[in-house]
């Protein structure tokens, strides 16, 4: 791993100055101090400038962008170009393009037309990250490199030929031999038997539903061939650079192929980039979730926020701009959970293509607007909170999440097509966030000793040796809670056999005899007063105590809520969708009995982080809610500079960051 370098907060954006006439440049660069920014991201849909046709590189102007941004004391993020293939390649080599499932191609003019596993495109790509890399890597902006972007974003599944025949060999290395695979993809069934690797393909569309393992094989592969051009640029960058190495990952619910717990130790630093959707006033928890998320990818570390909005996208279907103060919130909630870096896409907002209504930190009418103060305001907060730089987040609470267990969850043929992977992940973080309570976002084989309390929301498939470490952790003295839906099927996707939940049947000392999905907007409750839907099962108590039993619905009697003690702790199983009242009273039970406290007693609506560095600690506090606030704090608050002994009060929409005295 490379150090990340510099002082204080990263701060800034994409920067396309191809866009713009060179006069704008240095108008740019003059706006840019004005603001604090101090790191741009820079070329990172340049290829079809700096090799306007095969093999003729030209880089004079980014030359001149990278010499102006320097002389600036601007810091650059360097990308690789390698984003999107320019036209001529599709013209020279037409099998680079990707097809979808149904054989049509996806064709240039948008971006990231071309097939991932296509040797053309990797061969033509890598020439180009040599000729950057080798052009720049002493150059003294550049303090970070930037591969590709957003890896997969719209052409992770590629169904043609190329793809197909990279598929087997996939395939070959997974199983070896063909039995191996006939027998994890269950092909007895529906005369599926393959007797020649040439026989398989990826799931292209087909009369019906495609083999299921079929399906998640694919979706493995897929997540592994974008990781492959990662890897590759990656190595090339290793011998040509000595700066550190990251891509832009896409953590947010929403963004599911990608499987970037595998992803991680490929980059020197994690980035992410997140847009929520500013019209949905619950958008703010969606942010927090991607963010702890992120920095569960990070592995606890600091990470970077390589992108979000200053206000509007482009590319919902109706592009609400942020408030006053929302743009400050936002990215403060990200320094807050772990960011070391806000960027945003992008520095100035492009006058023509299909992002032009895409907000910026300079938009088309210019810096004499609600958008450029508030930048400048937050570059002038970043730089009050340098000293946070390096700290990690305290987290007590862990969620156990797995791209793999997502994909498999949402196949198709399930009991309910109400049981998504999001869906219990969102009401059990909601509950913690309101709260005040952190969680870590960790795949089920993290370390989870330092945790007081681990959720595995709908964990559909998992492996033997994670449901063996979470009994090990609740043995010495953990708390764990598992909802329904879990530990269903193995790694192959075949059901674990002698009743559900399968894998952690033991663990929860529970056995279901079959699944009650509810019909749609049914309800059922529980003699505890608890209100639930979508889901029920026969539960039979096989060693856990009941907590709650349903009073209607088609189990009346049965039990629906389980507490099972385990050596020095106890796994509860939650059998059904609790509605959020119920959810809140659960983890209340939880967080008392795991003896989890919220980093500070606030009221609701205000969202209370702390972050921690030896025994230095800082209080993140942002007020959600349209009325003032107070709440316990004692030290200094940093973008104010005032003393606080005592008690914060806090503005409606307003954020504290409290470097606290050690009491
Ligand atoms: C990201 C992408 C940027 C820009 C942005 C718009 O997905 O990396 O290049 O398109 O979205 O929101
Ligand atoms: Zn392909």
């Amino acid at each position: 791993m490379r150090r990340w370098q510099g002082e204080g907060i990263y701060f800034g954006g994409d920067y396309n100055p191809e866009q713009w006439p060179e006069e704008t440049w240095s108008q740019d660069v003059d706006l840019m101090r004005q603001a604090g920014v101090n790191l741009v991201s820079v070329g990172i849909f340049s290829w079809a400038l700096l090799e306007p046709s095969p093999g003729r590189f030209e880089f004079g102007w980014l030359d001149r962008v990278l010499d102006l941004l320097h002389d600036g004391g601007i810091q650059v993020d360097l990308a690789t170009a390698t984003a999107s293939p320019p036209p001529w390649l599709a013209r020279a080599y037409p099998e680079t393009l990707p097809r979808r499932a149904d054989g049509a191609i996806l064709w240039p003019g948008g971006r990231q037309a071309y097939c991932p596993s296509s040797p053309v495109f990797r061969e033509r790509s890598l020439e180009l990250v040599r000729a950057v890399a080798g052009r720049y890597a002493e150059h003294p902006a550049v303090v970070m490199w930037h591969v590709s972007n957003e890896l997969g974003c719209h052409n992770v599944h590629c169904y043609c030929d190329v793809s197909a025949e990279a598929f087997r060999r996939w395939l070959r290395e997974r199983y070896g031999d063909l039995d191996r695979l006939n027998d994890a993809w269950g092909t007895a069934f529906w005369s599926q038997r393959y007797g020649d690797w040439a026989e398989i393909n990826p799931p292209r569309t087909a009369p019906t539903f495609a083999n299921p393992t079929q399906q998640l094989d694919f979706l493995r592969f897929s997540s592994d061939e974008q990781r492959s051009q990662l890897r590759v640029e990656r190595e090339v960058l290793r011998t040509l650079v000595r700066q550190p190495v990251t891509t832009n990952f896409m953590i947010g619910l929403g963004v599911k192929h990608m499987d970037y717990h595998s992803w991680a130790s490929d980059v020197d630093l994690v980035s992410n980039d997140h847009y929520l959707t500013a019209a949905d006033p619950r958008a703010h928890l969606g942010l927090a979730l991607a963010a702890d998320h992120t920095r569960g990818v990070a592995g606890g570390n600091p990470w970077l926020l390589m992108e979000h909005s200053t206000s509007a996208v482009n590319w919902q279907p109706r592009n609400v701009a942020k408030l006053p103060g929302q743009l400050r919130r936002n990215s403060l909630a990200h320094v807050a959970r772990g960011a070391d870096g806000v960027l945003f896409f992008q520095w100035r907002a492009s006058r023509a293509g299909a992002e032009k209504f895409h907000s910026a930190l300079v938009p088309h009418a210019g810096p004499d607007t609600k958008v450029f103060r508030e930048v400048c305001q937050l570059g002038a907060d970043l730089k009050a909170l340098a000293e946070v730089r390096g700290s990690r987040v305290d987290a007590d609470v862990a969620i156990l999440f797995d791209w793999e267990a997502w994909w498999g969850v949402e196949l198709d043929s399930h009991p309910s097509a109400d049981v998504t992977y999001a869906d219990r992940l969102n009401a059990l973080y909601g509950s913690l966030w309101r709260a005040g309570v952190t969680a870590d976002i960790v795949h089920p084989s993290a370390d989870l000793s330092g945790y007081r309390l681990v959720l595995a929301p709908t964990l559909y498939l998992v492996r033997d040796a994670d449901v063996e470490a979470l009994h090990r952790y609740v043995e010495s003295g953990g708390t764990a809670a598992v909802t329904y839906f879990s530990g269903i099927v193995d790694a192959n996707d075949h059901i674990r056999l002698g009743g559900y939940p399968g894998a952690f049947r033991e663990l929860l000392g529970v056995r279901t005899e079959e699944f009650f999905p509810l019909r749609e907007g049914e309800r059922v409750h529980l003699d505890d007063g608890s209100t639930a839907d979508v889901w029920t099962e026969w539960v039979h108590p096989d060693g856990a105590e009941v907590l709650a039993s349903y009073t209607d619905g088609p189990l009346p009697g049965v039990p629906a809520l389980t507490r099972h003690p385990v050596g020095e702790g106890a796994a509860w199983y939650v059998g059904t969708r609790l509605d959020d009242p119920a959810t809140d009273k659960l983890l209340a039970r939880l967080l008392a009995e795991a003896g989890v406290r919220p980093a500070a007693s606030a009221p609701s609506g205000v969202e209370v982080v702390r972050r921690r560095d030896g025994d230095r600690t800082w209080l993140f506090a942002i007020n959600h809610t349209d009325t003032e606030v107070r709440l316990p704090a004692h030290g200094v608050e940093l973008l104010t500079g005032a003393p606080c002994a005592g008690e914060l009060t806090l503005l409606p929409g307003e954020v504290a960051v409290i470097r606290e005295d050690r009491v």
